[in-house]
Protein backbone atom coordinates (compact mmCIF):
# COMPACT_ATOMS: atom_id res chain seq x y z
CA UNK A 1 0.00 0.00 0.00
CA UNK A 2 1.42 3.50 -0.91
CA UNK A 3 -0.12 6.84 -0.25
CA UNK A 4 0.40 10.14 -1.37
CA UNK A 5 1.60 13.40 0.08
CA UNK A 6 -0.28 16.67 -0.03
CA UNK A 7 1.43 19.68 -1.75
CA UNK A 8 3.10 21.79 1.05
CA UNK A 9 1.49 24.91 0.10
CA UNK A 10 -1.56 23.27 0.80
CA UNK A 11 -1.04 21.46 4.52
CA UNK A 12 -3.09 23.91 6.09
CA UNK A 13 -6.29 23.01 3.99
CA UNK A 14 -5.39 19.38 4.32
CA UNK A 15 -5.18 19.79 8.24
CA UNK A 16 -7.82 21.62 8.79
CA UNK A 17 -10.42 19.43 6.83
CA UNK A 18 -8.55 16.01 8.89
CA UNK A 19 -9.21 18.17 12.22
CA UNK A 20 -13.12 18.58 11.24
CA UNK A 21 -13.17 14.29 10.20
CA UNK A 22 -11.80 13.69 13.77
CA UNK A 23 -14.53 15.93 15.31
CA UNK A 24 -17.08 14.20 13.56
CA UNK A 25 -16.15 11.11 14.32
CA UNK A 26 -15.12 11.11 18.30
CA UNK A 27 -18.52 13.10 18.49
CA UNK A 28 -20.45 9.89 16.36
CA UNK A 29 -18.58 7.43 18.41
CA UNK A 30 -19.95 9.33 21.67
CA UNK A 31 -23.39 10.04 20.80
CA UNK A 32 -23.61 6.30 19.59
CA UNK A 33 -21.81 4.74 22.06
CA UNK A 34 -21.58 6.81 25.47
CA UNK A 35 -19.23 6.37 28.21
CA UNK A 36 -17.41 3.66 26.09
CA UNK A 37 -14.06 2.96 25.77
CA UNK A 38 -13.03 1.29 22.44
CA UNK A 39 -9.46 0.06 21.55
CA UNK A 40 -9.68 -1.03 18.28
CA UNK A 41 -11.98 -1.28 15.09
CA UNK A 42 -13.58 -4.40 13.46
CA UNK A 43 -14.57 -3.53 10.02
CA UNK A 44 -14.36 -0.51 11.05
CA UNK A 45 -16.76 -0.35 14.27
CA UNK A 46 -15.73 -0.02 17.29
CA UNK A 47 -17.79 -2.04 19.24
CA UNK A 48 -17.07 -5.54 19.13
CA UNK A 49 -16.22 -8.28 21.64
CA UNK A 50 -12.91 -8.26 20.63
CA UNK A 51 -9.60 -9.46 23.42
CA UNK A 52 -8.48 -6.05 24.64
CA UNK A 53 -5.17 -7.67 25.65
CA UNK A 54 -4.52 -5.47 28.55
CA UNK A 55 -6.60 -2.08 29.28
CA UNK A 56 -4.88 0.77 28.57
CA UNK A 57 -6.22 3.17 26.29
CA UNK A 58 -8.74 4.96 28.08
CA UNK A 59 -7.22 8.51 28.32
CA UNK A 60 -6.94 9.00 24.74
CA UNK A 61 -11.06 9.81 24.05
CA UNK A 62 -10.83 12.35 26.60
CA UNK A 63 -7.46 13.25 25.61
CA UNK A 64 -8.46 13.78 21.86
CA UNK A 65 -11.76 15.55 23.64
CA UNK A 66 -9.53 18.28 25.70
CA UNK A 67 -7.67 18.75 22.05
CA UNK A 68 -10.69 19.75 20.69
CA UNK A 69 -11.69 22.22 23.14
CA UNK A 70 -8.10 23.71 23.21
CA UNK A 71 -7.93 24.52 19.58
CA UNK A 72 -11.66 25.43 18.72
CA UNK A 73 -12.79 26.60 22.29
CA UNK A 74 -15.88 25.25 22.07
CA UNK A 75 -18.02 24.49 25.66
CA UNK A 76 -19.14 20.93 24.30
CA UNK A 77 -16.02 19.63 24.25
CA UNK A 78 -14.99 20.91 27.65
CA UNK A 79 -17.88 19.20 29.31
CA UNK A 80 -17.22 15.94 27.46
CA UNK A 81 -13.43 16.17 28.50
CA UNK A 82 -14.40 16.54 31.63
CA UNK A 83 -17.17 13.62 32.09
CA UNK A 84 -15.39 11.15 30.37
CA UNK A 85 -11.72 12.35 32.08
CA UNK A 86 -13.99 12.32 35.58
CA UNK A 87 -14.88 8.52 34.48
CA UNK A 88 -11.25 7.41 35.12
CA UNK A 89 -10.01 9.03 37.79
CA UNK A 90 -10.05 5.69 39.93
CA UNK A 91 -7.29 4.24 37.64
CA UNK A 92 -4.93 6.32 39.72
CA UNK A 93 -4.59 3.78 41.79
CA UNK A 94 -4.47 1.21 39.33
CA UNK A 95 -1.15 -1.40 39.74
CA UNK A 96 -2.16 -4.01 36.89
CA UNK A 97 -0.77 -1.63 34.00
CA UNK A 98 2.54 0.41 33.16
CA UNK A 99 0.39 3.16 31.90
CA UNK A 100 -0.63 5.79 33.79
CA UNK A 101 1.32 8.52 31.58
CA UNK A 102 -1.22 7.41 28.98
CA UNK A 103 -4.15 7.98 30.93
CA UNK A 104 -3.50 10.92 33.39
CA UNK A 105 -0.10 12.82 31.52
CA UNK A 106 -0.95 12.64 27.64
CA UNK A 107 -4.95 11.86 28.05
CA UNK A 108 -6.81 13.46 30.85
CA UNK A 109 -5.61 15.93 34.01
CA UNK A 110 -2.37 17.08 33.08
CA UNK A 111 -4.29 18.73 30.01
CA UNK A 112 -7.20 19.54 32.29
CA UNK A 113 -5.09 21.10 34.77
CA UNK A 114 -2.62 23.00 31.97
CA UNK A 115 -6.28 24.27 30.74
CA UNK A 116 -7.21 25.91 34.35
CA UNK A 117 -3.67 27.08 34.63
CA UNK A 118 -4.34 29.14 31.06
CA UNK A 119 -7.06 30.15 32.28
CA UNK A 120 -5.53 31.72 35.55
CA UNK A 121 -7.51 29.55 37.79
CA UNK A 122 -5.53 26.65 38.54
CA UNK A 123 -6.66 24.13 40.06
CA UNK A 124 -4.42 22.36 42.39
CA UNK A 125 -6.68 19.07 42.85
CA UNK A 126 -6.41 18.20 39.81
CA UNK A 127 -2.82 18.58 39.00
CA UNK A 128 -2.81 16.51 42.52
CA UNK A 129 -4.10 13.58 40.58
CA UNK A 130 -1.75 13.32 38.00
CA UNK A 131 0.62 13.00 40.81
CA UNK A 132 -0.96 10.39 42.76
CA UNK A 133 -0.72 8.53 39.16
CA UNK A 134 2.67 9.35 38.72
CA UNK A 135 3.43 7.88 42.47
CA UNK A 136 1.40 4.69 41.98
CA UNK A 137 3.46 4.28 38.56
CA UNK A 138 6.61 4.41 40.52
CA UNK A 139 5.60 1.54 42.35
CA UNK A 140 6.16 -0.36 39.69
CA UNK A 141 9.87 0.27 39.95
CA UNK A 142 12.21 -3.34 39.94
CA UNK A 143 15.36 -2.04 42.50
CA UNK A 144 17.16 -5.01 41.15
CA UNK A 145 17.40 -4.25 37.30
CA UNK A 146 16.59 -0.46 37.73
CA UNK A 147 13.84 -0.64 35.69
CA UNK A 148 10.14 -0.41 36.04
CA UNK A 149 8.11 -3.45 34.59
CA UNK A 150 5.43 -4.23 32.10
CA UNK A 151 1.81 -5.68 32.66
CA UNK A 152 3.40 -8.69 32.05
CA UNK A 153 5.63 -9.70 34.43
CA UNK A 154 8.02 -8.08 37.34
CA UNK A 155 10.98 -9.64 34.93
CA UNK A 156 10.07 -7.76 31.89
CA UNK A 157 10.63 -3.81 30.27
CA UNK A 158 8.73 -2.96 27.85
CA UNK A 159 9.66 0.43 25.51
CA UNK A 160 6.23 1.58 25.36
CA UNK A 161 7.04 2.49 28.87
CA UNK A 162 8.92 5.62 27.93
CA UNK A 163 5.60 7.21 27.30
CA UNK A 164 4.39 6.99 31.05
CA UNK A 165 7.50 7.41 32.93
CA UNK A 166 6.69 11.17 32.44
CA UNK A 167 4.19 10.97 34.68
CA UNK A 168 6.41 10.35 37.15
CA UNK A 169 9.32 12.90 36.00
CA UNK A 170 5.96 15.24 36.10
CA UNK A 171 5.00 14.18 39.29
CA UNK A 172 8.53 14.44 40.80
CA UNK A 173 9.03 17.74 39.45
CA UNK A 174 5.88 19.10 40.83
CA UNK A 175 5.57 17.58 44.37
CA UNK A 176 9.55 18.06 44.49
CA UNK A 177 10.24 14.46 45.49
CA UNK A 178 14.07 13.29 44.96
CA UNK A 179 13.19 9.74 45.47
CA UNK A 180 10.38 9.89 42.11
CA UNK A 181 12.98 11.63 40.00
CA UNK A 182 15.45 9.13 41.06
CA UNK A 183 13.14 5.97 39.95
CA UNK A 184 12.18 8.22 36.32
CA UNK A 185 15.90 8.89 35.74
CA UNK A 186 16.70 5.23 36.61
CA UNK A 187 14.01 3.59 34.41
CA UNK A 188 15.05 6.35 31.27
CA UNK A 189 19.47 5.11 32.01
CA UNK A 190 18.00 1.81 31.82
CA UNK A 191 15.98 1.63 28.99
CA UNK A 192 18.41 3.36 26.79
CA UNK A 193 21.10 0.83 27.54
CA UNK A 194 19.02 -1.93 27.12
CA UNK A 195 16.36 -1.45 24.43
CA UNK A 196 17.95 1.05 22.40
CA UNK A 197 20.50 -0.39 20.08
CA UNK A 198 23.76 1.13 18.32
CA UNK A 199 22.16 1.95 15.26
CA UNK A 200 19.14 3.94 17.15
CA UNK A 201 16.65 0.77 16.44
CA UNK A 202 14.44 -0.17 19.42
CA UNK A 203 13.48 -3.88 20.74
CA UNK A 204 10.19 -4.01 22.69
CA UNK A 205 11.16 -5.72 25.54
CA UNK A 206 14.46 -6.88 27.47
CA UNK A 207 14.05 -9.33 29.94
CA UNK A 208 15.92 -9.08 33.44
CA UNK A 209 17.13 -11.75 36.07
CA UNK A 210 14.67 -10.76 38.97
CA UNK A 211 17.83 -12.53 41.25
CA UNK A 212 20.70 -10.10 39.89
CA UNK A 213 19.21 -7.52 38.15
CA UNK A 214 20.97 -8.76 34.92
CA UNK A 215 19.30 -7.96 31.16
CA UNK A 216 18.98 -11.00 29.87
CA UNK A 217 17.70 -10.56 26.13
CA UNK A 218 15.75 -8.62 23.87
CA UNK A 219 12.31 -9.81 23.48
CA UNK A 220 8.84 -9.05 21.79
CA UNK A 221 5.05 -8.86 21.45
CA UNK A 222 4.30 -7.13 18.85
CA UNK A 223 6.90 -7.33 17.15
CA UNK A 224 8.20 -9.51 14.18
CA UNK A 225 11.09 -10.60 16.33
CA UNK A 226 12.95 -10.39 19.36
CA UNK A 227 15.93 -8.89 17.22
CA UNK A 228 13.44 -6.94 15.08
CA UNK A 229 12.61 -2.94 14.73
CA UNK A 230 8.73 -2.63 15.84
CA UNK A 231 8.14 0.82 14.36
CA UNK A 232 5.58 1.58 16.95
CA UNK A 233 7.94 1.23 19.31
CA UNK A 234 10.89 2.99 17.68
CA UNK A 235 8.14 5.79 17.74
CA UNK A 236 7.28 5.44 21.45
CA UNK A 237 10.93 5.91 22.00
CA UNK A 238 11.14 9.48 20.24
CA UNK A 239 8.40 10.82 21.44
CA UNK A 240 9.15 9.43 24.91
CA UNK A 241 12.35 10.68 25.33
CA UNK A 242 12.02 13.67 23.86
CA UNK A 243 9.21 14.51 26.57
CA UNK A 244 11.73 13.23 29.06
CA UNK A 245 14.52 15.62 27.80
CA UNK A 246 11.62 18.79 27.77
CA UNK A 247 10.70 17.98 31.18
CA UNK A 248 14.56 17.75 32.49
CA UNK A 249 15.96 19.87 30.02
CA UNK A 250 18.50 16.44 29.83
CA UNK A 251 20.61 16.81 27.00
CA UNK A 252 21.05 13.14 27.11
CA UNK A 253 17.27 11.87 26.93
CA UNK A 254 17.42 14.39 23.96
CA UNK A 255 20.36 13.01 22.25
CA UNK A 256 19.07 9.58 22.72
CA UNK A 257 15.53 11.13 20.67
CA UNK A 258 17.51 11.90 17.99
CA UNK A 259 19.36 8.66 17.80
CA UNK A 260 16.17 6.99 17.68
CA UNK A 261 14.21 9.57 14.87
CA UNK A 262 17.18 9.24 12.55
CA UNK A 263 16.55 5.20 12.71
CA UNK A 264 12.89 5.80 11.87
CA UNK A 265 13.08 7.74 9.08
CA UNK A 266 16.06 6.26 7.43
CA UNK A 267 13.35 2.97 7.61
CA UNK A 268 10.51 4.89 5.99
CA UNK A 269 8.95 3.97 1.94
CA UNK A 270 8.92 6.84 -0.02
CA UNK A 271 4.83 7.40 1.71
CA UNK A 272 6.60 8.28 5.02
CA UNK A 273 3.78 5.98 6.38
CA UNK A 274 5.80 3.40 8.95
CA UNK A 275 5.48 -0.64 8.04
CA UNK A 276 4.06 -2.43 11.14
CA UNK A 277 7.75 -3.54 12.01
CA UNK A 278 10.56 -2.53 9.90
CA UNK A 279 12.63 -5.91 9.82
CA UNK A 280 9.17 -7.98 9.02
CA UNK A 281 9.54 -10.24 5.52
CA UNK A 282 9.01 -8.17 2.30
CA UNK A 283 4.91 -9.33 2.33
CA UNK A 284 4.81 -8.49 5.72
CA UNK A 285 6.21 -5.25 5.70
CA UNK A 286 3.39 -4.42 3.03
CA UNK A 287 1.57 -3.92 6.06
CA UNK A 288 1.79 -0.30 7.39
CA UNK A 289 0.77 1.03 10.89
CA UNK A 290 -0.59 4.00 10.51
CA UNK A 291 -0.35 5.04 14.39
CA UNK A 292 3.33 4.17 14.23
CA UNK A 293 3.31 7.05 12.06
CA UNK A 294 0.92 9.92 13.96
CA UNK A 295 2.75 8.92 17.13
CA UNK A 296 6.20 9.76 14.69
CA UNK A 297 4.61 12.85 13.33
CA UNK A 298 3.93 14.16 16.82
CA UNK A 299 6.99 12.89 18.34
CA UNK A 300 9.00 15.02 15.56
CA UNK A 301 7.39 18.07 17.08
CA UNK A 302 7.50 17.12 20.02
CA UNK A 303 11.66 16.63 19.82
CA UNK A 304 11.68 19.79 18.03
CA UNK A 305 10.30 21.77 21.04
CA UNK A 306 13.03 19.80 23.44
CA UNK A 307 15.49 21.48 21.29
CA UNK A 308 14.25 24.62 21.25
CA UNK A 309 14.22 24.40 25.28
CA UNK A 310 17.49 22.81 25.63
CA UNK A 311 18.59 25.67 23.47
CA UNK A 312 20.98 23.31 20.87
CA UNK A 313 20.35 22.37 17.69
CA UNK A 314 20.60 25.44 14.85
CA UNK A 315 18.15 24.33 12.15
CA UNK A 316 17.16 21.26 13.30
CA UNK A 317 13.84 21.82 15.19
CA UNK A 318 12.62 23.69 11.57
CA UNK A 319 13.72 20.42 10.03
CA UNK A 320 11.99 18.22 12.17
CA UNK A 321 9.18 20.47 12.07
CA UNK A 322 8.73 20.04 8.24
CA UNK A 323 9.20 16.68 8.03
CA UNK A 324 6.72 15.70 10.72
CA UNK A 325 4.47 18.41 8.60
CA UNK A 326 4.80 16.30 5.44
CA UNK A 327 4.82 12.94 7.49
CA UNK A 328 1.52 14.08 8.74
CA UNK A 329 0.20 15.43 5.18
CA UNK A 330 0.47 11.43 3.87
CA UNK A 331 -2.10 10.67 6.74
CA UNK A 332 -4.56 13.08 5.11
CA UNK A 333 -4.95 11.48 2.07
CA UNK A 334 -6.29 8.23 0.64
CA UNK A 335 -6.06 5.60 1.90
CA UNK A 336 -5.44 6.67 5.31
CA UNK A 337 -7.86 9.66 6.05
CA UNK A 338 -11.48 7.53 6.59
CA UNK A 339 -14.58 10.00 4.95
CA UNK A 340 -16.84 10.72 7.63
CA UNK A 341 -20.14 9.52 5.14
CA UNK A 342 -18.63 6.14 4.67
CA UNK A 343 -19.70 3.25 7.67
CA UNK A 344 -16.14 3.14 8.61
CA UNK A 345 -16.34 4.81 12.27
CA UNK A 346 -12.74 5.62 13.18
CA UNK A 347 -10.58 8.49 11.71
CA UNK A 348 -7.26 7.14 10.76
CA UNK A 349 -7.27 3.28 8.84
CA UNK A 350 -4.68 0.71 8.60
CA UNK A 351 -3.19 0.99 12.22
CA UNK A 352 -2.07 -2.18 13.61
CA UNK A 353 -2.44 -3.01 17.68
CA UNK A 354 -1.48 -6.99 17.45
CA UNK A 355 -0.88 -9.11 14.67
CA UNK A 356 0.34 -12.30 16.48
CA UNK A 357 -2.90 -12.35 18.02
CA UNK A 358 -4.50 -10.98 15.16
CA UNK A 359 -5.76 -8.11 17.36
CA UNK A 360 -7.12 -4.59 15.34
CA UNK A 361 -4.93 -5.12 12.27
CA UNK A 362 -5.29 -3.08 9.66
CA UNK A 363 -7.82 -1.12 11.41
CA UNK A 364 -8.62 2.28 13.15
CA UNK A 365 -6.83 1.89 17.03
CA UNK A 366 -7.76 4.42 20.04
CA UNK A 367 -3.95 5.50 20.30
CA UNK A 368 -3.51 6.31 16.38
CA UNK A 369 -6.80 8.51 16.83
CA UNK A 370 -5.30 10.25 19.69
CA UNK A 371 -1.38 11.12 18.75
CA UNK A 372 -2.96 12.21 14.86
CA UNK A 373 -4.91 14.45 16.69
CA UNK A 374 -1.95 15.90 18.59
CA UNK A 375 -0.05 16.18 15.80
CA UNK A 376 -2.29 18.17 13.79
CA UNK A 377 -3.19 20.11 16.59
CA UNK A 378 0.64 21.10 17.12
CA UNK A 379 0.94 21.32 13.23
CA UNK A 380 -1.93 23.83 12.75
CA UNK A 381 -0.53 25.86 15.65
CA UNK A 382 2.73 25.70 13.96
CA UNK A 383 1.24 27.62 11.26
CA UNK A 384 -0.85 29.83 13.28
CA UNK A 385 2.63 31.24 14.31
CA UNK A 386 3.23 31.33 10.79
CA UNK A 387 5.71 28.36 10.49
CA UNK A 388 6.68 28.42 6.71
CA UNK A 389 7.08 25.41 4.33
CA UNK A 390 8.33 27.37 1.58
CA UNK A 391 11.16 25.55 -0.47
CA UNK A 392 10.92 22.76 1.49
N1 LIG B 1 1.00 -1.79 24.32
C1 LIG B 1 1.13 -0.54 23.69
C2 LIG B 1 1.08 -0.63 22.23
O1 LIG B 1 0.36 -1.49 21.70
O2 LIG B 1 1.73 0.15 21.58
Amino acid sequence: MTGKIPDSSDLRRVFEKAFEVAQHQVKRLADNHPDYFPLYTEHGKWRHGGEAWTNWCEGFLPGMMWLFHERTGDADWRRRAEHYSRLIEPRKDDREVHDLGFLFYHGTYRRWYEATVREGKPDEALQAVVVHAGRTLAKRFQEKGQYLCSFVRPESCFIDIMMNVPVIWYAGLAADDEKLLAVARAHCETTRRYLVRGDGSTAHEAMFDPETGECLRQTTHQGYRGDSCWSRGLAWAVYGFATCAKLTKGAVWLDTAVRCSDYLVQQLAADLVPAWDFDAPADQRQQKDSSAGAIMAAGLFELADAFELIGQGGTAPANLRAYGMMALGALCCDPYLASPDSDWEGILKHGVYHVHKNLGVDESVMWGEFFFCDALHRALTLLDEGFGMKGR
